[in-house]
């Protein structure tokens, strides 16, 4: 993907003294005492506004968080625990400023974080005076919130359109080349994962992973779907029985090409969906009409883990069965384990299959972990996403 680097701008040595208006993607979850939960995107902004700040850059950063109403600023909206967290982070204090629009004042190696952008009027419906003002507020903008590059808005396309340069930062430059590696040039086989609980979700995803991938590997309510459209029974597990044509044509589309979806031997079901209920591991053939699936069994995540051991590259989004109780996190455990080992360039994101990252502490064997939760999900979707659009847009002049 063409599009400007903020680190070669950096290494040009065009970064020194000028206002450098960054949009990270700072939204993280928080508690109901508003305590930051999980901090990776914080982290992940980090290396961007250590560079500008490094190149003698005026830094300002801003996000969103959360989905508020526009126009009226409620505390629970504020980055201020966003900017405490960053600080600790990085040992130094930064300010939060409100109302920024009209101006801001911020000397070269200082850096201020501007109060949450979707306040502001016109953000979310990219306002081209919105974005003329937040252009003219720098010399150069910097998109680095990979887990917004699916929205439009003023303060991450319309800027981009106006600002004198605009460039993709560290870690969106980093996702673009992740994503490329993974979806436009892989080693093959192409192996990918899709799992979760419902087809309707995933059904653009899983169409057009089936016109690129070697294998599919359907896992949780998708993969009962796909279990009924091979003439199987799944007993009263969740499915969409009206999206089995559907599921039929990926598989045909699959075959077509020489590829396939594999549909689980056996699987590991239970007659509630509870941590302490009982686990029966049975063929996929003898599911009882009471039966829940709530993994796959044994063989099946064998067979699949010497597919993913042999693979090219490796795309990861959905946990097999529901990892998060101990009797049925089998699958899904021997299926990250695999992942881990294969010498495959994996690339994994969404929330679920960070928690199983995390979960089995392999973070460090994945080629690369996505912060994108609805970004990366569109990028399998085979979307060209708004920020790289007028990124390359930009670069072209
Ligand atoms: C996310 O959490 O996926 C991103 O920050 C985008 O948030 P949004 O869905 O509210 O635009």
């Amino acid at each position: 993907m063409q599009v400007i680097r903020f680190s070669d701008l950096v290494s040009q040595g065009q970064v020194a003294g000028k206002r450098v208006f960054i949009r990270a993607d700072l939204n993280v979850p928080q508690d109901d005492a508003g305590h930051i939960t999980e901090d990776t995107r914080i982290r992940a902004s980090i290396p961007c506004i250590e560079m500008a700040l490094k190149a003698g850059a005026a830094v300002m950063v801003t996000s969103h968080l959360g989905r508020p109403t526009e126009g009226e600023f409620k505390p629970e909206d504020s980055l201020a625990p966003v900017a405490r967290r960053m600080g600790e982070l990085m040992g130094r204090e930064i300010a939060v400023i409100a109302h920024w629009t009209e101006g801001v004042t911020v000397a070269p190696g200082e850096l201020v974080m501007l109060e949450n952008c979707r306040v502001n009027q016109g953000e979310k419906k990219n306002s081209e005076e919105l974005a003329r003002k937040m252009a003219a507020l720098c010399d150069i903008f910097v998109h680095d919130a990979f887990g917004t590059a699916h929205r439009a808005e003023a303060s991450t396309y319309g800027i981009a359109q106006f600002a004198p340069v605009a460039c993709a930062g560290p870690l969106l430059a980093a996702e673009m080349d992740a994503i490329s590696k993974a979806l436009l040039a892989p080693a093959r086989p192409l192996v990918a994962i899709v799992a979760g609980s419902k087809v309707s979700t995933k059904l653009t995803i899983l169409k057009s992973l089936a016109a690129n991938v070697d294998q599919l590997i359907v896992g949780g309510g998708i993969a009962n779907t796909f279990m009924l459209a091979a003439g199987l029974k799944i007993g009263k597990s969740l499915a969409e029985p009206d999206l089995l044509a559907e599921a039929t044509a990926v598989i045909e589309a699959m075959k077509a090409r020489g590829a396939a979806v594999p549909i689980p031997t056996d699987v590991v079901t239970a007659k509630t969906f509870a941590a302490d209920a009982p686990a029966s591991i049975k063929a996929a053939t003898d599911v009882a009409d009471d039966d829940l699936i709530l993994d796959i069994g044994p063989h099946t995540a064998q067979a699949l883990a010497e597919q993913l051991k042999k693979a090219g590259t490796i795309v990861w989004n959905g946990p097999v069965g529901v990892f998060e109780f101990a009797s049925f996190e089998n699958g899904t455990k021997v299926i990250a384990e695999a992942i881990a080992q294969s010498s495959a360039f994996s690339i994994a994101g969404g929330g679920d299959t960070l928690a199983a990252i995390a979960k089995y502490g392999i973070e460090k064997q994945i080629g690369y972990i996505s912060t994108g939760g609805g970004a990366f999900l569109e990028v399998l979707e085979g979307k060209t996403l708004p920020a790289f659009e007028i990124l390359q847009k930009r670069a072209a002049g």
